[in-house]
């Protein structure tokens, strides 16, 4: 569900025009919906109302200060990825208690930085990491809480880019090792063990997996417990994922996730995290684009837009869908057309979507990406010197600019030019 919804043949943010957000900051844009923020973090806090829980929220999928400041007001933690996600999540005030470090490649500076200013647990993801974890801690008379990534080797039934849970996978350390590596790491007197941390991967559309996953989690913390450790804390990942077509089957509710979490470990008596990123912000995006020009080809026509794939990315890196709907309802009974819909960029893989059905549009008319929310402007980049496109923010009447477009000034002043070369 999101709060993006058609009245009288307009498309609203909330309660807000698309129109009138596109005639005040330009075309193309990026609009999030506080309402459907709010309401998807509260869905998988409800979720979890059963036990003791923390759900943090996956940064890399929207990063943007206000919509951190918003979640965090609301009561999210943050699951970051890079020394940049934890200042970004500091500086929109959420406390270190309340921010997780996953990934697989953090450096000793990073590592630095989040015990200097406080850090809920590293999630660590090798015998590597495990080490130069030690040593940073000690060196700063800290002693840093971790939880161990396992690779459950469980198949998430997810495009291959955004699967990790198996053993060919970069990902966590195998669990079938991973007694031999708690032991290892009880013995440093940098770290303290105190949990288990599981990601299995990405737009995740069934239960089963995460079941089997789990699983052999509630089995590993009651053969570590044997061991002597305490396992106090279950990082169980993010992963649930969306609807991307409205003609789709929707994929299960927070709700039977977090049933799923209870049925599996919650008779373990550990705090319990998840990470989900997608299910909260995706739906609670849209991309808007006007369309350039409806250019005819031999056998098809194409919907030139001026979005393009540096803007939004997921189409061409992922065969990913998304709805795309005019700004301007189309009338009851309009016969649908049939597009290419391509962005400006110089490649043929700037294409967002081929053979689309879609009520007729025409130059200067408004479009918007639906589901862009998750992973859409935090992948943008600047290719073929387009600006980043700029974020919005409504909530309710309001709305606010939260990421201004570059002018093309700024985007030129920021590379230097070397004397030798004046
Ligand atoms: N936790 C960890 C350790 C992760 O690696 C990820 C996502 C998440 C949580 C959040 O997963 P989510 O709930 O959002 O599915 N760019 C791709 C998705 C990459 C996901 C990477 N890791 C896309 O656009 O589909």
């Amino acid at each position: 569900m999101d709060h993006f919804l058609y009245r009288d043949g307009a498309l609203y943010a909330e309660d807000v025009p698309v129109s009138e957000i596109a005639a005040a900051v330009g075309t193309p844009f990026y609009v999030y919906s506080t309402a459907t923020l709010k309401r998807h973090f509260q869905l998988f806090d409800d979720a979890l109302a059963w036990g003791d829980h923390l759900v943090c929220f996956a940064m890399k999928s929207l990063s943007n200060q206000a919509v951190i400041k918003l979640l965090g007001n609301a009561g999210a933690g943050m699951d970051v990825v890079s020394g940049g996600e934890y200042l970004r999540a500091k500086a929109a005030g959420v406390p270190g208690d309340r921010i997780v470090f996953s990934g697989v490649g953090k450096t000793a500076d990073e590592m630095r930085l989040a015990i200097e200013g406080g850090i809920r647990q590293f999630n660590v993801e090798s015998e590597p990491e495990m080490i130069v974890l030690d040593q940073v801690a000690q060196s700063l008379g800290a002693v840093a809480p971790i939880t161990i990534r396992v690779n459950p080797d469980v198949d998430a039934k997810t495009h291959a880019k955004i699967a990790t849970g198996k053993s060919e996978n970069k990902f966590g350390i195998p669990i079938s090792r991973a007694r031999e590596v708690y032991a290892m790491a009880a013995k440093m007197p940098g770290l303290k063990v105190i949990g288990i941390d599981v990601h299995i991967g990405s737009q995740l559309t069934e239960l089963a997996p995460f079941e089997a996953a789990y699983n052999k989690v509630a089995e590993l913390t009651e053969q570590l417990r044997a061991d002597g450790h305490e396992i106090t804390r279950l990082d169980l990942g993010g992963g649930l994922g969306i609807p991307y077509a409205r003609s789709n089957e929707a994929p299960p509710l927070p709700t039977d996730y977090g049933a799923l979490i209870q049925r599996t470990v919650g008779h373990l008596g550990c705090e319990i995290e998840i990470e989900p990123g997608r299910l909260i912000s995706g739906n609670a995006g849209l991309m808007v684009s006007k369309v350039i020009y409806v250019k005819s080809g031999e056998d098809r026509e194409f919907l030139i837009l001026d979005g393009a794939m540096n803007d939004l990315i997921r189409p061409a890196m992922y065969d990913a869908w998304h709805d795309i709907i005019p700004v301007n309802e189309a009338p009851a009974g309009t016969s649908p057309a049939r597009y290419d819909i391509v962005g400006p960029v110089c490649e043929s893989g700037d294409t967002f979507a081929k053979g689309r059905e879609m009520p007729p549009v025409k130059a200067d008319d408004l479009v918007a990406f639906r589901s862009a929310g998750a992973y859409g402007a935090v992948m943008s980049s600047e290719y073929n010197s387009r600006p980043l496109i700029p974020e919005v923010l409504v909530d309710g009447d309001q709305f606010a600019v939260i990421r201004p477009r570059p002018t093309y000034e700024d985007m030129i002043a920021r590379d230097n030019v070397p004397a030798w070369l004046e």
